[in-house]
């Protein structure tokens, strides 16, 4: 079958078209014919090698986190979606960058009334989104929270899904002056330039500050979202956008200021916790179809394009959510 993946790890230029053999479902699985893949920010990682080097058939790794598309074939012994239907489905291993690709049954979900375009970027983005807000971050109605890397495709749908669960206020932080203006569009109250977002934050909550931070860069954003948290507000932490490395949180800090940091990490809790996700993914298709979650339409472009997405979103210069059309060439 077509893939996309690399060979070595490195910049967007290691990515080919390639041949790669069609992956059969084993049990618990289903083969997807691949209509739509999502694009993440952790397909850039896998890339660079931050998960290790590509040891995949032939001595590629293909990327892609999310699919959505047919069902074509169904593992030994595997109950679940029937073949012929049309489903999304989060890859914990990889390879959705393909014209198939196999998933277990607890990460597919039919994707009902919602077109295959934008149910392919929601089976990674939405399970975070609802898991950084709900699982790690314990959100209640009423109250207030900001989101760093706003306008990407976590960022953007954790807006949505943070009103949806009653959230008061939604408030964003972006890497450049002109995605500011994006706020309305995509659901917040407003938008600020990270560089300087404690005043803003304290400014526009009259000093009391976000009872939840929802946190992907790191480093000096991640300490400076501590001195913004209202009494028994939380910091969820779930990526590493600008290449910081760990730190280390002084406790006294969280006790004297009644202040708490938290983790999300996917992988985590598809491994451990599987249904979670199932459960998250149908809530996201089901709320998205009906309408009840707005949300804006994916960017649609050919896969032959990947190296240039890898490089823009690399770059910070994406908004929302890019899908690839599999079946499009050229
Ligand atoms: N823990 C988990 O389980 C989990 C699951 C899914 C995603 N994630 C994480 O969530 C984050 C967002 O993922 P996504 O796929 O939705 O990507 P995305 O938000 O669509 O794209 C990345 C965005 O992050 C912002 N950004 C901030 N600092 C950056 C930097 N140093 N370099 C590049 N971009 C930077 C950029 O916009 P602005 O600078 O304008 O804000 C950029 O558009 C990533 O860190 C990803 O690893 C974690």
């Amino acid at each position: 079958m077509l893939a996309y993946g690399f060979k070595s790890n490195g910049g967007p230029e290691v990515l080919e078209e390639i041949q790669v053999p069609t992956p059969a479902p084993g049990p618990g699985q289903v083969l997807i014919e691949v209509a739509y893949a999502g694009v993440n920010f952790a397909e850039v990682q896998h890339r660079r090698g931050e998960f290790g080097e590509p040891d995949g058939p032939g001595g590629y790794d293909v990327p892609g986190l999310e699919v959505s598309g047919t069902v074509a074939a169904l593992g030994p012994g595997t109950a679940g979606p029937a073949v012929g239907e049309q489903v999304a489905a989060y890859l914990p291993a990889f390879g959705g960058y393909a014209e198939f690709a196999v998933a277990g049954t607890d990460f597919v979900r039919p994707v009902g009334a919602l077109p295959l375009a934008s149910a392919a970027g929601v089976p990674c983005v939405y399970p975070t989104a609802y898991g950084v807000l709900e699982d790690a971050g314990r959100l209640r109605a009423g109250e207030t929270v900001l989101i760093h890397a706003a306008a990407g495709g976590v960022g953007s749908a954790a807006a949505r899904i943070a009103r949806a669960l009653g959230a008061a206020h939604v408030f964003g932080t972006v890497g450049s002056a002109e995605k500011t203006g994006l706020a309305a569009g995509l659901g917040y109250d407003a938008l600020f330039a990270r560089e300087d977002f404690v005043d803003a934050v304290l400014e526009v909550t009259a000093g009391r500050g976000a009872d939840l931070v929802l946190d992907p860069v790191g480093g000096a954003v991640r300490r400076a979202s501590l001195t913004v948290l209202a009494p028994f507000g939380r910091v969820v932490t779930y990526g590493d956008l600008g290449r910081h490395g760990d730190w280390t949180a002084d406790v006294w800090d969280l006790w004297k200021n009644s202040r708490s940091i938290a983790g999300y990490n996917m992988g985590d809790v598809a491994r451990r916790s599987p249904a979670v996700i199932g459960e998250h993914l149908a809530q996201a298709l089901s709320a998205l179809a009906s309408g009840t979650l707005p949300h804006t339409p994916p960017t649609v472009v050919p896969p032959a394009e990947v190296a240039e997405v890898h490089r823009r979103l690399e770059a910070g210069g994406t908004q929302g959510k890019t899908v690839f059309d599999i079946a499009r060439r050229g």
